[in-house]
């Protein structure tokens, strides 16, 4: 199905999309990164409704959101790390974990009470002129069940999420890839989740950033569980041959073939073509007629290191 772009279609899109978050109700719509269900970022009913549909766990927050720099320091406090990546990386697929302000109005259940919230500005077009229409910023994860692979385009949507809320259809998202989570409230900046921006373009601008360790993880990153961007059969990493009833998710040009049907990421190597079509390509393979799916070895750099942490996450068996 080809997506409608037409500007009387996002037009109308986003006049009614706005009815509905003002109402307290969810929409799903477009980012770079991957599709967002978003819900008004100051009301606690409205944000419940984002755990409930998901099947998400409340210990696993979601980000906010914002039209601009302006409206994020309304709500929290920024330091100078804050800025210098802000500066650099938004609007864009950077999510800061900032510290709010006691006067803030986001609403607790968006990060479990707690005092750090995840935020970003994203760089969509739609997505900029919904949060520019409305007087609150939006809470959204990404739109898929929990646990499940994230949409980069409203075919991919769960028959649950598209049946049932209002969406917005932007075509393909641009990135493919969830935003790199950084926590910045303290002097150690750290990255939470490998995203699409890359370890070595964040290191051009914060040399002594690091990625955080496993054991901290529970605390600081509720939200990364192992298990998580699964498809719904099995799946192998890094495979070496194909096995009989599997298809293939290739990269690059070698001697893997499925008997099946197979996907190449990128033919020609790049990164940010396989990165781009990843969740887009797992789920044309996530068939039940399919005894599973084989992934080619992808190299772990730039945003190979991004591609190959979700799908670890996907072969795993923990919740
Ligand atoms: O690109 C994206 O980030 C997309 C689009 C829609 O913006 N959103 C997204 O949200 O991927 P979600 O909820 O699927 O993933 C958010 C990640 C989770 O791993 C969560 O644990 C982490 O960010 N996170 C959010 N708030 C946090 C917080 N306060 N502290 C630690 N980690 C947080
Ligand atoms: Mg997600």
């Amino acid at each position: 199905m080809k997506p409608i772009l037409d500007k009387k279609y996002i037009k109308n899109a986003l006049k009614k999309a706005k009815k509905i978050l003002l109402s307290g109700e969810l929409v799903i719509f477009p980012t770079e990164t991957v599709y967002g269900i978003g819900a008004n970022a100051t009301n606690l009913n409205a944000i419940q409704k984002i755990y409930e549909i998901k099947k998400r766990p409340y210990n696993n927050p979601l980000i906010c959101h914002f039209q601009n720099l302006q409206k994020i320091q309304n709500d929290f406090e920024i330091n100078e790390v804050a800025y210098k990546l802000a500066d650099f990386f938004w609007p864009g697929p950077l999510t800061l974990i900032l510290k709010k302000k006691k006067s803030s109005t986001i609403s607790f259940n968006v990060s479990n009470n707690n005092e750090l919230v995840g935020c970003r500005i994203p760089n969509h077009p739609i997505a900029g002129k919904l949060l520019k229409s409305i007087p609150f910023p939006i809470a959204a994860p990404s739109a898929n069940i929990s646990t499940k692979l994230s949409s980069t385009n409203i075919n991919n949507l769960d028959n649950e999420l598209k049946n049932n809320i209002f969406f917005i259809d932007g075509g393909d998202s641009y990135h493919g890839l969830e935003s790199t989570v950084i926590n910045v409230s303290s002097n150690y900046p750290t990255i939470l989740r490998y995203g699409s921006i890359t370890v070595e373009q964040l290191k051009k601008i914060i040399p002594n950033i690091n990625f955080i360790k496993k054991n901290n993880l529970t605390h600081l990153a509720p939200g990364q569980q192992k298990k998580h961007y699964s498809p719904n059969i099995p799946i192998r990493i890094n495979v070496k041959k194909v096995l009989e009833g599997e298809v293939l998710l290739n990269f690059g040009k070698n001697n893997l073939k499925s008997k099946l049907f197979e996907l190449n990421l990128s033919p020609s190597r790049n990164l940010k073509e396989a990165g781009k079509n990843l969740y887009n390509f797992l789920h044309q393979l996530d068939k039940y007629e399919y005894k599973g799916i084989a992934v080619a070895p992808i190299p772990n750099h730039n945003l190979g290191k991004t591609i190959n942490d979700r799908l670890k996450r996907a072969i795993s068996n923990d919740s």
